[in-house]
């Protein structure tokens, strides 16, 4: 089976809903999901080219580092650190406009400018969180929250 994404231009809701069922058609036959946050992590790094996206996977007391697509990244967050921590901590979505505004923001890439931060339940514990961060001030808003809390929805454990 061909693995090529269709990649399209248009405002940012006609790229998610195009997206969206071609990471379900991906996902959904593979029953591992440490690869199937990999294909995430890729389709929406290729489709948005975001400066980093990827996933922090709930250990223990902490966050450690899971499939990502970006540069190198810190590798432990503790529970309400930073935008990762606090995601977590708190059982919500965090869309920060400005990360340098943000108390106790961990600053892996000095590029980072604004972050949309979205955990990932499984019976209602957090069990993972999806980290995006854009060199843009401002860059996520509703639109990126409504799709991305989507399509951590659609992942199977
Ligand atoms: N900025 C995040 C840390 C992870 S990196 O952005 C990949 C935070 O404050 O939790």
């Amino acid at each position: 089976m061909a693995e090529d994404l269709l990649i399209i231009t248009g405002s940012k809701e006609e790229q998610y809903q195009a997206l969206l069922p071609q990471i379900k058609a991906l996902t959904e036959g593979e029953p591992d999901v440490i690869a199937n946050l990999a294909t995430i992590s890729a389709a929406l790094k290729e489709q948005f080219n975001w400066l980093w996206v990827g996933f922090y996977i709930v250990k223990q007391d902490e966050l450690v580092l899971g499939p990502f697509q970006g540069p190198v990244a810190c590798t432990r967050i503790k529970k309400g650190r930073g935008v990762c921590g606090k995601s977590w901590e708190d059982k919500m979505t965090l869309i920060v406009e400005d990360v340098e505004k943000f108390p106790g923001h961990i600053a892996c890439s000095s590029l980072s400018r604004s972050e949309i931060v979205v955990p990932v339940f499984n019976n209602n514990e957090v069990i993972a969180v999806l980290d995006v961060d854009s060199q843009a001030p401002g860059h996520f808003d509703e639109t990126d929250k409504k799709y991305l809390e989507e399509i951590v929805r659609s992942i199977q454990f």
